[in-house]
């Protein structure tokens, strides 16, 4: 049930905003809706679109007017993934998810970068275009990122503005100080995007801090001969999504990665391997160090028995090629004396949970995460995907999400169990 707050509820509610996500995997992704008013930091909000999806939001923009003149609405639209709006009146809009759906659909709004003559216009209530009636409309709390002239932030208008704003319950975010794009030095510059990002989206108190995970991701590649090889789809962006959504619970953690064209997280240890040999040798020399070990990389289970030398030629109408079994670099770190806690993955077509169910036994797994391939939405190269995750007495589903967010989900879920196993 959905109540209207008052505005000593409403400043709880801003401070509630700040508190961690739950350490229980949520259920769905938190939806974050990010206002864009009229200032040159706008550019910079492209860069946080992406690093609100990287914590593990659904991203929906709003533009003013104004600020379609410093950044296009495709490019957001690229980032988010969903069209960007502008217009308070759009027929076509209103038909789908009208001012009042987007309103109701946030469970936190951001402004970023918040201009002074938006912050004035957020003071008297105006709604005189689709972010402001937006947040005239929403029950989600609001966070501002002001930037502007340092003499425009001064000024006792906007001063007194904000001031009255705060006291409604606005969450502010800076501005932080420095040099101006107006030459200018003081207040009034955008906090960065991965700062506000990180304070829309705290990670709960970092259960994995000390932790080492040693991760696999992406394809391996099997050479037929210099030039060929037997490849596959994975694109590697679920498994860097976990990558980053472990780091951001505290973990520290390397991953083993078959060829990709994923831009890894900052401060990820990255060991760049082809083929599965290489990656179980990769593996199996840094796995006594681990307490977490996760394969998301979809290995080859067949190479070529016996890679040519040369580049064979295409004389002959037909050639065989004989394949022998890759070793399961999982089955194998799972089988150790003391294995650390393991997370595999399962792509399946059908009976997609007692296959896995199957597979986490046979492989003496800690957890299991299954997905259906092959048929509709999610898979390999798609950004969405949907989770069962499976151990010993338990399941857990994670519905269909962007990557980001069900990667966020994941490391929730594994970080619970991590934790189960090792209090028990
Ligand atoms: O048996 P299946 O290939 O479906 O198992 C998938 C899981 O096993 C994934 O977690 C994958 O990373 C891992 N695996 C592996 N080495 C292989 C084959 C699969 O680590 N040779």
């Amino acid at each position: 049930m959905i109540e209207r707050r008052t505005g000593s509820d409403q400043a709880f509610d801003s401070m509630a905003s700040a508190a961690p996500l739950a350490a229980e995997a949520p259920a769905r992704a938190p939806r974050v809706l990010l206002g864009i008013s009229g200032g040159i930091a706008a550019y910079k909000s492209a860069d946080l679109v992406r690093r609100l999806i990287e914590r593990g939001a659904e991203v929906r923009v709003v533009m003013t007017e104004a600020a379609r003149a410093f950044i296009t609405p495709l490019t957001l639209q690229a980032l988010s993934g969903h069209p960007v709006r502008s217009e308070l009146l759009d027929p076509e809009a209103e038909a789908g998810m009208d001012h009042i759906a987007l309103a109701r659909w946030a469970d936190q709004v951001v402004i970023a970068p918040a201009t002074a003559d938006l912050i004035a216009r957020l003071t008297h209530g105006l709604a005189n275009d689709l972010l402001t009636a937006l947040v005239l409309a929403t029950q989600a709390p609001l966070t501002l990122a002001p930037a502007m002239n340092q003499q425009m932030w001064a000024h006792p208008a906007t001063q007194e503005n904000i001031a009255r704003l705060v006291a409604r319950g606005v969450r502010l975010l800076g501005p932080a100080s420095g040099s101006q794009a107006c030459g200018e030095v003081g207040a009034g510059r955008m906090v960065e995007p991965v700062e506000i990002a990180a304070a829309m989206l705290p990670v709960s108190g970092g259960g994995l801090r000390g932790v080492q995970v040693l991760m696999t991701v992406g394809p391996t590649r099997e050479a037929i001969d210099p030039v060929r090889f037997i490849g596959n789809r994975s694109s590697g962006k679920m498994g860097y999504a976990l990558a980053a959504a472990l780091q951001q619970r505290g973990a520290q953690v390397t991953v083993v990665a078959g060829p990709t064209s994923v831009a890894p997280a900052l401060g990820l240890e990255c060991v760049a391997v082809e083929s599965a040999l290489e990656m179980e040798a990769a593996v199996m020399g840094r796995v006594a160090e681990c307490d977490l070990f996760i394969a998301a990389a979809a290995v080859a289970d067949y190479r070529p028995e016996a890679p040519a030398l040369a580049k064979i030629k295409k004389d002959a109408d037909s050639i065989a090629l004989r394949l022998v079994r890759n070793p399961d670099i999982l089955a194998r770190v799972a089988a150790l004396d003391r294995p650390p806690f393991t997370v595999g993955f399962a792509a399946e077509t059908d009976q997609v949970e007692a296959h896995a169910r199957a597979k986490l036994k046979a492989k003496r797994l800690s957890m299991i995460a299954a997905n259906q391939v092959g048929a509709g939405e999610g898979g390999f190269e798609s950004d969405r995907n949907a989770l069962v995750c499976l151990w010993c007495d338990g399941r857990r589903e994670l519905p269909m999400m962007p990557k980001p967010a069900l990667a966020a989900a994941l490391a929730a879920l594994i970080e619970e169990r991590y934790g189960a196993q090792t209090a028990g």
